[in-house]
């Protein structure tokens, strides 16, 4: 008998937004691990931690570096070997018959840590995925901005790309979430102007937490831009019927 693993979407900070499910299994959870930033209180944790008690053991996975930027091969060698040793030490706890709740701001599957950790250990071990409200939806909701209607596709990308990969989405795209912003933030900026879309674009970070803010786009301060932040341009309003 091993224990099992769950990936658990805590969605993107309001505590109210935790799904039923997602709570009954963190609760029974023997084990609750929980990716944070050195020295950082994990935004993830934040969200449930009233939830748990004293007896089930926190498990910080402590990222070595902040994810901004592509990544050099060096570092990205160092992810792995970071995943690699998280996964050896959820697995440990799985076989001494343990279930394991890996705590996922937003949803697990959609850009979520969780899923390096997946690929390792769902295999070997009974798992389960808790989807929760990702980060778009969850900006779209507080923004007041209805983002795709009817034939229109969405386009979501991280501010990451290279200028020319933005503007190219960005020129296809009827309705776009660019996130991952923090120091992108010019760049993404300078491709929205050029297209003439700056108009329709809307700025927001940490929806949905205590530290929310919503500011015009033209008034972004580029140098204060947080990773926790993100662009949407919605589609255009469709006309029923
Ligand atoms: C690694 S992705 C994680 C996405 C997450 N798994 C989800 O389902 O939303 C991190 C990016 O999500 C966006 N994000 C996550 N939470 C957010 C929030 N509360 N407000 C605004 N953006 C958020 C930011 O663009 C950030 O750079």
């Amino acid at each position: 008998m091993t224990g099992k693993l769950y990936g658990i979407g805590v969605g993107p900070g309001d505590p109210e937004l935790l799904t039923l499910k997602a709570l009954r299994l963190l609760k029974q959870s023997h084990v609750v691990a929980y990716p944070a930033a050195k020295k950082r209180k994990s935004n993830a944790l934040t969200i449930v931690e009233h939830h748990l008690t004293d007896a089930q053991v926190r498990l910080p996975m402590i990222y070595p570096f902040t994810i901004e930027k592509p990544l050099p091969d060096l570092y990205e060698t160092a992810l792995s070997d970071f995943y690699d040793g998280m996964a050896a030490e959820i697995g440990g706890h799985l076989d001494q018959d343990r279930d394991v709740a890996v705590l996922c701001e937003g949803d697990p599957f959609f850009f979520g840590s969780f899923m390096y950790l997946f690929d390792r250990l769902s295999p070997h071990y009974p798992t389960e995925v808790v989807p929760g409200v990702n980060s778009v939806v969850a900006c779209a909701a507080v923004l007041g901005a209805p983002l795709v209607y009817r034939y229109q596709t969405l386009t979501v990308m991280g501010g990451v790309l290279g200028e020319d990969e933005l503007r190219r989405r960005l020129q296809a795209a009827d309705a776009a979430a660019i996130m991952k912003l923090g120091s992108n933030f010019a760049k993404v900026k300078r491709v929205l102007t050029e297209l003439g879309l700056a108009d329709r674009a809307l700025y927001i970070e940490r929806a949905t937490m205590a530290e929310q803010k919503v500011l015009p786009f033209a008034e972004v301060d580029e140098t204060k831009v947080p990773y926790f932040a993100m662009v949407l341009l919605p589609g255009k309003k469709w006309a029923s019927g």
